[in-house]
C-alpha cells in the first residue's frame, strides 16, 4: 500500500536504523519493531477487531503507526504510553504528520502507574514493548485490565529470552491465559485470556 503512512513508515525505518547505529546511548536508540511485526500487529488488529488498544513503549511512534492505521479500519483507538520526554515529542511530531492523530492519544510517565488508572477488563489489546524488566511486576495490571477474549502481544521474545523469561513463566502458568511464541521479527509472545 502506497500512502502518506506508508511513506512516514518507510522514513522512520531509514532513520531508525542510521539513528540507532550512530548511538549508543539506549535512550538515544529509537528500538522499533521490524517491519513485520508491524504488519503482523496490523493483521491482529484487523483479525479481532480491537478497537481499544494499548501500546506500552511508544519510542518515536513507529510501532503506534501500525496500530493507529489497523485501528482506523476497526474504528479503534490507541493509547500509548512512554517515560522519555525526547520520544514523547518525536512521537507527537510523527503522529502529527500520519492523518492519525485522530486514533492515537499519547500518556507521558512510567506505564506502570499508568497501568494502574486503566479500567478492569476495559482492552481488546495489549502491546507490551517497554522495560523488560518490569513486565512481571506489571501482570496482575495486565492481566486485570485486558478483558476475557483478549490479546496480549509482547515483543524480543527470542530476541531477549532470558530477561522475558520470568513473565512468561507467569503468563504461562496462568489457567486463564492461552499462549504462544511466534517466531515473527524479534519474537513475539501472544496471550489471549479466555472467553
Ligand atoms: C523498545 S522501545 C519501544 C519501541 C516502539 N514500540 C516501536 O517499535 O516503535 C521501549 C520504549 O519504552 C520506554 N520505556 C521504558 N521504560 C518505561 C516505563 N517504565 N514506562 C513507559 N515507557 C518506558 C523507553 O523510553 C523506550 O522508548
Amino acid at each position: 500500500m502506497t500512502d502518506a503512512v506508508e511513506n512516514l513508515l518507510i522514513e522512520l525505518e531509514h532513520f531508525s536504523i542510521s539513528n540507532d547505529q550512530s548511538t549508543s546511548v539506549r535512550t538515544q536508540r529509537m528500538l522499533n519493531i521490524t517491519r513485520d511485526t508491524g504488519e503482523f500487529l496490523s493483521v491482529l488488529v484487523q483479525a479481532t477487531s480491537a478497537r481499544r488498544i494499548l501500546e506500552i513503549g511508544t519510542s518515536n511512534g513507529y510501532s503506534t503507526l501500525w496500530l493507529a492505521r489497523a485501528a482506523d479500519v476497526t474504528d479503534g483507538m490507541v493509547d500509548t504510553i512512554e517515560l522519555s520526554d525526547y520520544k514523547l515529542e518525536l512521537a507527537r511530531q510523527n503522529f502529527e504528520r500520519s492523518g492519525l492523530k485522530h486514533r492515537i492519544v499519547q500518556h507521558a510517565g512510567d506505564a506502570g502507574e499508568h497501568l494502574r488508572t486503566e479500567k478492569t477488563a476495559g482492552l481488546d489489546l495489549i502491546f507490551l514493548d517497554s522495560e523488560r524488566r518490569a513486565y512481571a511486576g506489571w501482570w496482575p495490571e495486565l492481566k486485570r485490565i485486558l478483558r476475557p477474549g483478549g490479546l496480549l502481544i509482547v515483543d524480543n521474545a527470542q530476541s531477549h529470552a532470558e530477561q522475558m523469561a520470568p513473565f512468561r513463566a507467569l503468563v504461562e502458568a496462568d489457567e486463564d491465559f492461552t499462549t504462544c511464541l511466534v517466531p515473527v521479527g524479534k519474537g513475539e509472545f501472544l496471550a489471549t485470556r479466555r472467553p
